[in-house]
């Protein structure tokens, strides 16, 4: 069969609310047309994250019931422990509320001012926590990956040379860790080979440097290397997972994205020394090691998620519909990041709409008319969200995991190709209103008339 259908069936619905455009003007108007003030319940089609949007199976609501809420020492704990280091080999697994706290415990114990951190393309809150510590962040994206338009197999890649030539201008004692970030979010959902990983823990191993791996998306990423990478056809999502993992040293993990749990993160290291410290700080602030922040059904919520992400027939169907997004509005005109990424599509709003400066915020504005359209909520990731430093004004369809069908998808598909036949008449934005950190969460626009 060809057809590839969703490798499930629905036993629980959550009803969807349809609105009038007229509702949605004043909704917008209402909300300073930021779509991150806008109510749930008017949303049709939520894509603005796959972050703790996933929808659980029957084992995880299962496993939630069998949670050990014991304040130490729970069985909830004891398995996940034992899920995850099956999977990573990591010795010190560590639970944390979500991945910016296990963020941002690693950087307080490893990073000092003066010193540098080298990534493919660090996460928001990744480079906050080190900005915090008062070292730098520094994305070594591959120069080809600029390109939006340019179909690489692995256009996450981390530059390996560039990663060199940093390290010894800066000197090996002032890069606490390298990281690599899989898939690579913030550079469109592209994946990250195994040789390049491959790359870095030899650079890193030769230096003496500690590798960590941001495995947020770790089974998408095991999926492209199965599916493009010459050697791994024979191999399982599973075992490539597991040999990705063993190229580190440590690595910190949001549950909320490939554990299909709605809260979690996990710290994992080899490390016994730095393992103690981190337990120390996870105590002030998260909790006790072996909860970390976390509900005991949560842990459980996390190790079934773990064991069901790398199914073949799920992740077939994962990658084929973002996929599917992706071709059919690309090869209808609307020009995307290609090749399609793991969990979101990237259209790049500033190709699509050139009428607008970057100034008025292309992104921002084709959000807005997508909501105003079809009450479908996206979200915006160029000069709104990253100010001077963005390299590109995009908007995000991120597919939150299991929860939308085709013909959701097929909805989404119709609303971009009649936004996309009328484009010009798309209005650019000016921020009216914005905080000093973080704008766009708060931010308010008006449309220049
Ligand atoms: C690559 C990457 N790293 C880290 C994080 C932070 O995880 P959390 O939202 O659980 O704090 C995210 C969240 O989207 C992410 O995509």
């Amino acid at each position: 069969m060809q057809t590839i259908i969703e490798p499930f069936r629905i036993k629980s619905v959550e009803p969807l609310r349809h609105t009038t455009r007229e509702e949605r003007e004043q909704y917008l108007e209402k909300a300073g047309y930021n779509l991150f003030l806008l109510k749930a319940e008017d949303i049709l089609i939520d894509l603005l994250t796959d972050s703790g949007t996933s929808a659980m199976s029957t084992e995880q609501w299962a496993a939630m019931m069998r949670g050990d809420e014991s304040y130490a020492g729970s069985r909830s704990f004891f398995r996940l422990k034992k899920v995850v280091q099956q999977l990573t080999g990591f010795q010190h697994v560590i639970p944390a509320h979500q991945g910016r706290a296990a963020e941002r415990i690693l950087f307080t114990v490893m990073c000092k001012p003066g010193m540098t951190v080298p990534n493919n393309t660090h996460f928001d809150t990744t480079r906050a926590n080190i900005e915090f510590t008062g070292a730098r962040a520094v994305d070594l994206p591959l120069p080809a990956a600029a390109d939006t338009q340019a179909r690489l197999d692995f256009k996450g890649d981390i530059d390996t040379q560039a990663l060199e030539r940093l390290i010894e201008g800066a000197g090996a004692d002032l890069i606490p860790l390298v990281m690599v970030t899989v898939t690579n979010n913030s550079g469109g959902g592209q994946p990250v080979s195994m040789h390049n990983l491959e790359m870095v823990r030899d650079i890193t191993y030769r230096l003496g440097i500690p590798f960590y791996l941001d495995a947020c998306r770790f089974a998408e990423n095991a999926w492209f290397i199965q599916q493009r990478e010459r050697g791994y056809q024979d191999w399982s999502p599973r075992q490539i997972a597991q040999k990705m993992f063993s190229m580190a040293d440590g690595c910190t993990f949001s549950a909320k994205k490939d554990a299909f749990a709605n809260i979690g993160g996990l710290l994992c290291t080899n490390d016994d020394r730095l393992a103690e410290q981190e337990k120390n700080l996870l105590i002030l602030t998260e909790g006790f090691p072996t909860y970390g922040g976390l509900a005991g059904r949560d842990l459980e919520a996390i190790a079934s998620g773990l064991e069901e992400v790398l199914e073949p027939d799920y992740l077939r169907y994962r990658i084929a519909s973002t996929g599917y997004l992706g071709r059919h509005i690309a090869d209808h005109g609307v020009p995307i990041v290609e090749p399609p990424g793991g969990h979101a599509i990237y259209i790049d709003a500033g190709r699509m709409l050139p009428h607008i400066p970057r100034n008025q915020f292309p992104g921002q504005a084709l959000a807005v008319e997508l909501y105003r359209h079809a009450a479908i909520r996206s979200v915006e990731i160029g000069s709104v969200m990253f100010g001077e430093n963005a390299r590109h004004e995009l908007l995000r369809l991120a597919i939150p995991r299991r929860v939308y069908t085709q013909s959701h998808i097929d909805y989404v598909v119709e609303a971009i190709l009649e936004v996309n036949e009328r484009k010009q008449k798309i209005r650019g934005f000016e921020i009216v209103e914005q905080p000093r950190f973080l704008r766009h969460f708060s931010a308010r626009f008006r449309p220049i008339r």
